[in-house]
């Protein structure tokens, strides 16, 4: 039966964004063509061992070739906007100098026909992929990286900055910083205390500087950066269970906040990372921001763990805890829970949802419909979420569904599907899953769909 919904009231403004997002390593492919450079996913990626069943970007969606028919996909899930990330070894195949031609010319038309069918477009400049050039000269762990994105992103936004007014520097700095650099598991695949420590600051310096300097190129550009952040949840109430949470809170969530809207570090790690700093910097690196990106998949739960490099562990959920297929928490209260601190955090700026959404094991049917309520019922909980931060009056403005198309998982291969469109690799074919008609029919009525409402 479905839900009478008519008289429900939508506590969403008409304003507001609702979007879906991709990363250029996961999609694109096409990683020698068109005058590409190396990044250091590439390597990673092909690096044995590194990457789940040895996966790596080379063909991924074919995004680079079949972005006609992607975009096509967008017009018909009707969404506002799109947030995509320019690939820098695309744009600058040794990460500086000159700017590669057919690149530039990808993004453009790319830019071009979103345009054309009313979608707005929301450019991140770094999705993870630095040039493998740059990462040989000491990657973030050197202070000269600063320079070298200001440089890059000032060039992207001299040839797109009249059509594209959102623009979000990093996608996720935290996870740069700590899967990156300390853990390993991602690329540049360090493990490496003073690296993690001066990436981490580096990659503040640069968003800060890069603000700054973008800002006085042009007024009209609604600049953000995008951190993932999620609450943490200490094991016990022991006062080393409650030391780790703090000090996993202050790396993963306060590391780059708070010197961007406090100018300090938090003090759990602050001893740490101003092991890289010079005099100046914290005020470089505070700037105002359009918006917050913030990102959010679960919840974080923490041990103390003398033994670990950091001194902490983070735990599997608990056995009678429901979990999407990357072993991540279902816990929906943590999106209002974490904009509620958010905003505190942050103070008067908007806060953008720019990635939520769930993996699961999708079983295409025999014409490879996929009947995915779960993920139907994951994004329903998160959305109502939302809508429960909205009316408590934290300042919202755009929700971005992770991610348009099944894609390259990171150390998790393609694996891990978190498509609103299921991607059949070998045929590149898509199919637009039940998820998909359920957002559809969310961004058209602007009313949160009972996952029963829609097949
Ligand atoms: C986020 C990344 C994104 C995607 C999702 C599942 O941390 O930003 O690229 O991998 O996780």
């Amino acid at each position: 039966m479905p839900r009478v919904m008519d008289t429900r009231r939508s506590a969403f403004p008409a304003t507001f964004t609702w979007g879906v997002s991709t990363a250029a390593y996961q999609i694109e492919g096409a990683v020698a063509e068109g005058g590409r450079g190396e990044s250091i996913w590439d390597v990673f990626s092909h690096t044995p061992g590194k990457v789940a069943r040895g996966d790596h970007g080379d063909v991924a969606c074919d995004h680079y070739h079949l972005w006609r028919e992607d975009l096509e996909l967008l017009r018909e899930l009707g969404v506002g906007a799109y947030r995509f990330s320019v690939a820098w070894p695309r744009w600058l195949p040794n990460g500086s100098g000159r700017v590669n031609p057919a690149g530039s010319a990808f993004y453009d038309r790319l830019v071009d026909r979103l345009g054309e069918i009313g979608v707005e477009p929301w450019l991140c400049l770094y999705h993870w992929d630095l040039p493998q050039a740059l990462q040989e000269r000491g990657g973030w762990a050197a202070r000269d990286i600063v320079d070298h994105f200001g440089e890059y992103a000032a060039s992207v936004m001299q040839v797109l900055g009249d059509r594209v007014q959102h623009v979000a520097l990093f996608n996720e700095p935290n996870a740069v910083g700590l899967l990156g650099h300390l853990l390993g598991v991602h690329a540049p695949g360090l493990t490496d205390l003073h690296a993690y420590a001066a990436a981490t600051h580096h990659l503040n310096l640069a968003t800060g500087a890069t603000l700054a300097r973008l800002r006085s190129e042009h007024g009209g550009w609604r600049l953000g950066t995008i951190v993932n952040l999620q609450p943490v949840v200490a094991a016990s109430g022991s006062e080393q269970d409650a030391l780790a949470a703090e000090l996993l809170d202050a790396a993963w969530n306060g590391n780059h906040l708070d010197p961007l809207v406090r100018g300090h570090y938090p003090a759990a790690t602050a001893q740490l990372l101003e092991g890289a700093m010079e005099h100046g910097d914290l005020e470089r690196i505070q700037q105002p921001l359009d918006w917050f990106g913030l990102n959010l998949y679960s919840q974080l739960r923490v041990a103390a763990d003398p033994a670990s490099l950091f001194g902490l562990q983070l735990l599997e959920p608990p056995e009678e805890a429901e979990t999407t297929a990357m072993g991540w928490e279902v816990a929906p209260e943590a999106l209002s829970r974490q904009l509620v601190d958010a905003q505190a955090r942050l103070g008067a700026v908007p806060i953008v949802i720019t990635e939520n959404g769930a993996a699961y094991r999708d079983s295409p049917g025999p014409d490879l419909e996929v009947d995915d309520l779960r993920r139907v019922r994951y994004l329903e909980r998160h959305v109502l979420e939302l809508e429960a931060a909205l009316q408590a009056g934290v300042d919202v403005r755009g929700y971005f569904v992770w991610s348009l198309l099944d894609n390259f998982e990171w150390h998790e291969g393609y694996a891990k599907r978190f498509g609103l469109v299921y991607v059949d690799y070998a045929t590149q074919r898509r199919v637009p899953k039940r998820s998909f008609r359920w957002y559809a029919k969310l961004v058209r009525d602007g009313i949160i769909p009972a996952a029963a409402d829609v097949d």
